[in-house]
């Protein structure tokens, strides 16, 4: 599958380089493709193409936003008319301080890029962990760590599927309004791991009885 990752930094790099193990052809869409700053990137993952968000987006079938929250409207933009594509939103719209979400309750920033998106369909997925966890992360324990997917549209099993091959026990939440609960969830990982010293060496998994 064609993905176009928005956003070449440590969200982006890690995906880039889990959905290349599992056969992907991956492309970076970057503010400036020339910037020297890629190099540690074309040398992590040679086959990737690092270009323009238009070029990478409008060549893809699938679109994954790995940027901050404040640039994320004028990266949709940038990538031009989304319709018909598969959008998967790893953001999470983070206070500067990290300390808290900038909205939620009655929408969510899923539910946001969804309004720019026009057309296309959306998904919140790959926000619950940290960046260091996305390519095909190994825990001690019984199960695999978990990784929420919420959002319509026919091609919602395709995203469940890209999320397992990273290593996740993908679960369907429902509709992109769930994005909702998804978001105050990676803040609560973030709150874990930055502020009452559990590191970024977990995830949250499911048990089953
Ligand atoms: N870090 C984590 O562990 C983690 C986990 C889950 C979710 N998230 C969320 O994922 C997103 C990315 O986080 P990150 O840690 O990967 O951030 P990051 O390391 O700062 O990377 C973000 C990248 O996006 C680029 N960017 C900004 N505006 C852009 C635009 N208009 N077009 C193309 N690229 C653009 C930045 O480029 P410049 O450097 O040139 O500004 C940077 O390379 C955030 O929303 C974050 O909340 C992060």
């Amino acid at each position: 599958m064609k993905i176009a990752i928005i956003g070449a930094g440590n969200v982006g790099t890690s995906l880039g380089s889990g959905w290349t193990k599992s056969g992907h052809t991956i492309s970076y869409g970057v503010r400036n493709p020339q910037d020297a700053k890629f190099s540690e990137l074309r040398t992590l993952l040679p086959e990737a193409v690092i270009t323009t968000n238009a070029a990478a987006a409008q060549d893809a079938e699938v679109i994954v936003l790995c940027t901050p929250w404040g640039g994320t409207e004028a990266a949709v933009r940038d990538c031009g008319s989304l319709a018909g594509k598969i959008v998967i939103d790893a953001t999470n719209p983070l206070k500067a301080d990290i300390t808290g979400l900038s909205c939620g309750f009655d929408t969510s920033a899923g539910e946001q890029v969804a309004q720019w998106a026009v057309g296309a369909q959306v998904f919140k997925a790959m926000n619950q962990v940290g960046a260091s966890q996305m390519d095909h992360p190994v825990f001690k324990g019984p199960s695999k760590p978990v990784m929420f997917v919420a959002g319509e549209g026919d091609r919602k099993g395709k995203v469940l599927q890209l999320v397992a091959e990273l290593g996740f026990e993908s679960i369907d939440v429902g509709g992109l309004e769930y994005a909702r609960l998804l978001e105050p969830l990676a803040m609560l990982w973030i709150h874990l791991a930055v502020f009452k010293g559990q590191g970024s060496d977990f995830a949250f998994g499911l048990l089953r009885k």
